[in-house]
């Protein structure tokens, strides 16, 4: 079996729901169940005897030495992390917290789980360690693409304990021989987003009739990628990759904040029409600025290519259109993630931020 660190969220969730319907292997999935974790994720697996839900923390190493020593994976993926830039800029406390001190425990927990396995089994073991593109600081507009050899240049809290992280991950390979592999993706969007990130905020908010807040000018670039071909990227490192490398995964398909923006409008326009039969562009609002806010990602994704085979099967014009349709036809998730915690989360980011213009 593998075992699975932050299968409750986002990206962890779609993972865990993609490997089983894919193979019968089991997973255990660790989850503390933060306000991102969501056990309705994973709703349709309930009686799914091939996965094993525990709730806990990665910095627990008790609670993860015993799990490896009863489960004996043959593998660890680790999703685990606080993941949003805004809110690591309120309050970076946690990031630090799961993002570097939870990864170290976990390091650890494993080393000495790998360092007892037999010969083969030994050998065979590997560690995943799931990171984004944002350690690699921000581009200017005619710079070349992030490429694994790009130098670390966080510039937010998230960014600098997911790039911290990255680097433990280096040295335990460095150092002790574990079989660690790191990834290094951008913006993914796809099912089970919860709504505080860009594209799952802006569709939630059209179709409440909310403002659509755009950070500063709108003009700042993402790369994104559908979260399926992000799930795919990473069973295929786990299976192919060599350890101690890293692969920088993308989709190729780098836009400005507004241009996404513009593209949900317009799907929601088609897809469900505003009843007052005006567009849902009507509703963008400018808002002042993220601080820091890096200006523009891009990945050049040749490595995981050349050396693995992998590419993204989405085109965004077909990820953006199943993505807004998977929200039509679940507001009842929607309306569930909208707890009173999201509420105070939303009033927190978005009550700062005065209007600028519309
Ligand atoms: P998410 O915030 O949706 O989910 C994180 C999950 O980790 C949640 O289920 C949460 O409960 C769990 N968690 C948090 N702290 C924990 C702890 N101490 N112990 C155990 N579980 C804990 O994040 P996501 O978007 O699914 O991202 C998953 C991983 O991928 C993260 O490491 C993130 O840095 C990385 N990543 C995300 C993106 C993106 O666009 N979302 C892009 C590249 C890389
Ligand atoms: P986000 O989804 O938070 O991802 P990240 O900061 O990790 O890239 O934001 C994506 C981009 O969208 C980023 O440039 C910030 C911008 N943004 C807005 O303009 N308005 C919003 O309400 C949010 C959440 C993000």
């Amino acid at each position: 079996m593998i075992l699975v660190t932050g299968g409750a969220g986002f990206i962890g969730a779609n993972f865990v729901l993609d490997w089983l319907a894919q193979s019968d292997e089991p997973i255990v999935n660790l989850d503390k169940l933060t306000y991102a974790g969501n056990l309705q994720n994973l709703a349709s697996l309930a009686g799914d005897r091939r996965h094993l839900f525990v709730q806990g923390d990665i910095g627990d190493r008790e609670l993860t030495d015993s799990l490896l020593l009863q489960y004996q994976p043959r593998a660890l993926i680790n999703f685990a992390a606080e993941s949003h830039v805004d809110r690591s800029i309120h309050g970076p406390k946690d990031f630090i917290q799961t993002n570097i001190v939870g990864t170290f425990h976990l390091l650890e927990s494993v080393r000495d789980y790998w360092s007892h396995l037999p010969g083969e089994t030994r050998k065979s073991f590997r560690f995943v360690h799931v990171s984004t593109d944002e350690v690699y600081g921000s581009l200017a507009r005619d710079e070349p693409a992030f490429s694994e050899a790009h130098r670390y240049e966080p510039n937010s809290p998230y960014s600098a304990s997911k790039a911290a992280s990255d680097h433990l991950v280096r040295a335990y390979h460095h150092t002790y021989g574990l079989p660690l592999l790191t990834t290094n993706c951008s913006n993914n969007y796809g099912p089970y987003h919860f709504p505080e990130k860009l594209i799952p905020l802006m569709i939630v908010n059209a179709l409440a009739g909310k403002p659509l807040p755009v950070y500063g000018d709108g003009q700042q670039i993402r790369d994104w990628l559908y979260v399926k071909d992000h799930c795919a990227a990473i069973r295929r490192v786990l299976a192919a990759g060599h350890p101690g490398e890293t692969y920088n995964v993308g989709g190729w398909n780098e836009k400005p904040n507004l241009e996404i923006v513009h593209t949900v409008c317009t799907l929601l326009d088609e897809l469900r029409p505003r009843t007052d039969g005006k567009a849902y562009h009507e509703q963008v609002a400018y808002v002042a600025d993220r601080p820091g806010h890096d200006r523009r990602y891009a990945i050049d994704a040749r490595k995981i290519e050349s050396e693995l085979g992998w590419k993204p099967a989405e085109t965004f014009a077909t990820g953006i259109r199943k993505t807004v349709q998977w929200y039509l036809d679940n507001q009842e998730w929607v309306r569930d993630v909208q707890s009173g915690a999201y509420r105070e989360w939303v009033e927190k980011n978005y009550g700062e931020r005065q209007k600028v213009r519309s």
